[in-house]
C-alpha cells in the first residue's frame, strides 16, 4: 500500500480530493497511481492490502481511508478462466463495485469504475452505444455487467467507463503476449473476425485524470449532469489479426523483434472457453458530448506504448 499524507475529507473543490486506488499493481492501476500523482494524496491499493471480494475488508478500507475519490481499477479480467470460476469472478466484478458504491454513498465520495465491451454480444453492425441493451456471452460480461449494475442502482455519485482490448507497457495483454510469441515461433495464426478498439492504460488513466478533475472542479455542473455510464476506448477500430500486424510492424523496426508470418483465422478455429463479441466497437460520442474528451486513434495510442518498450524489449 503507498499511503500518501492525510488530510480531512472536503467536498471543497479548493482542497484537493483524497484518492483511493483500488487495483493499483493491474494495467490500468499502476497509470492512474502515476497519473494522479499531483491530483491529490492518494492511497493505492492492490489484493495484498485489500481483497474486493470480503465485504468486510472493502468497507474498512474505505472508512480507513476516508477518500473523496475512488478509482477502482481491480476486477476478475480472466475471462476464459471465469467460465469456472463464477462466484469469484461475480464476487471480484459485482459484489465488490457494489460495496464501493455503498461506502461512496455513505460518505458521498465519488465511484470511478471500469467496465468491458463484452457486456455486448457483438451482433451489432455499428459500434455500440450506452442505450444498446447488453447481453454479454461470457461469465466475465456477466459479472461485468452485475457490477455495472449494482453501482446504478446505489446512490453513489458515479461514473461507470466501459472501455475495451486494453494493454499498455505492463501487465498481462496482447500487444507483450505477442511479442513473447515472436520470439518463440516463426508462424502466428491470429482472429480475423472479432473487431474491437485496441485501447492503452496510457490513454485511459488520461481521460479519467480530465474527467475527474472537471467534475471536482465544478466544470461539469451539478451531479445529474455528469453521473452515468459512458463508453471510453480508443478511436478506430481493427481486428486482432490487424492489431497485431501493427504491432508487428512498429516492433520489427523500433524494438529489434523478428516479425513472424501472420495467419488470419476465424475464431472458429480458435476454441476458447469463453465466446467472445464478434464487433465490440464502442462508439465514445457521448463520452465527447458531455466531457469534450476524445481518446487517440488506437494506432498513435500503439506508438506511443512501442515508445515506451523501445529500450527495453524483452522487459516484461
Ligand atoms: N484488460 C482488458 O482487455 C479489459 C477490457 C475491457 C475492460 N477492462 C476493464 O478495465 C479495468 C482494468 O483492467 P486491467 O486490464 O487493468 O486489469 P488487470 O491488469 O487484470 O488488473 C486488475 C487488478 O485487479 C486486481 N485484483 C483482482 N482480484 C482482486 C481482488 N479480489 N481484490 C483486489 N484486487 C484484485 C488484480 O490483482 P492480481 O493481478 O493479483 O490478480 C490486478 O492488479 C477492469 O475493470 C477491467 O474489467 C479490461
Amino acid at each position: 500500500m503507498t499511503d500518501s499524507p492525510t488530510q480531512p475529507t472536503s467536498a471543497d473543490p479548493s482542497q484537493n480530493p483524497r484518492i483511493l486506488i483500488v487495483g493499483s499493481a493491474g494495467q490500468l492501476g499502476r497509470e492512474l497511481e502515476q497519473i494522479f500523482a499531483d491530483v491529490g494524496p492518494i492511497v493505492a491499493v492492490d489484493r495484498e492490502s485489500v481483497d474486493l471480494a470480503d465485504p468486510d475488508q472493502t468497507r474498512d478500507l474505505v472508512r480507513r481511508t476516508a477518500p473523496d475519490v475512488i478509482l477502482n481499477s481491480a476486477a476478475y479480467t480472466a475471462v476464459d478462466r471465469a467460465e469456472s470460476e463464477m462466484p469469484l469472478a461475480h464476487a471480484i466484478n459485482a459484489l465488490g463495485p457494489r460495496i464501493l458504491a455503498e461506502e461512496a454513498a455513505e460518505r458521498n465520495a465519488l465511484l470511478v469504475h471500469y467496465s468491458t465491451d463484452y457486456v455486448f454480444d457483438g451482433s451489432k453492425q455499428d459500434p455500440w452505444t450506452e442505450h444498446d441493451t447488453p447481453a454479454p456471452l461470457s461469465v466475465y460480461g456477466a459479472s461485468k455487467l452485475a457490477g455495472e449494475q449494482a453501482i446504478q442502482n446505489s446512490r453513489a455519485r458515479h461514473l461507470i467507463f466501459r472501455t475495451s482490448w486494453v494493454y499498455g507497457p505492463h501487465g498481462n495483454n496482447f500487444l507483450l503476449t505477442m511479442l513473447r510469441l515472436a520470439r518463440e515461433r516463426d508462424r502466428l495464426s491470429i482472429v480475423d473476425d472479432q473487431i474491437g478498439a485496441p485501447t492503452t492504460s496510457i490513454a485511459l488513466a488520461r481521460a479519467t485524470r480530465e474527467i475527474v478533475t472537471g467534475v471536482w472542479a465544478g466544470r461539469f455542473g451539478p451531479v445529474q449532469d455528469w453521473s452515468g455510464l459512458y463508453h471510453m476506448s480508443c478511436a478506430g477500430s481493427v481486428s486482432w489479426f490487424g492489431f497485431a500486424q501493427a504491432i508487428f510492424a512498429r516492433a520489427s523496426g523500433q524494438l529489434g523483434v523478428k516479425a513472424p508470418e501472420l495467419v488470419p483465422i476465424g475464431a472458429k478455429d480458435y476454441p476458447t472457453a469463453a465466446a467472445r463479441p464478434r464487433n465490440s466497437v464502442l462508439s465514445n460520442a457521448k463520452l465527447h458530448a458531455r466531457f469534450g474528451v476524445q481518446l487517440p486513434s488506437w494506432q498513435s495510442a500503439l506508438d506511443e506504448v512501442m515508445a515506451r518498450l523501445q529500450g527495453r524489449p524483452g522487459s516484461e
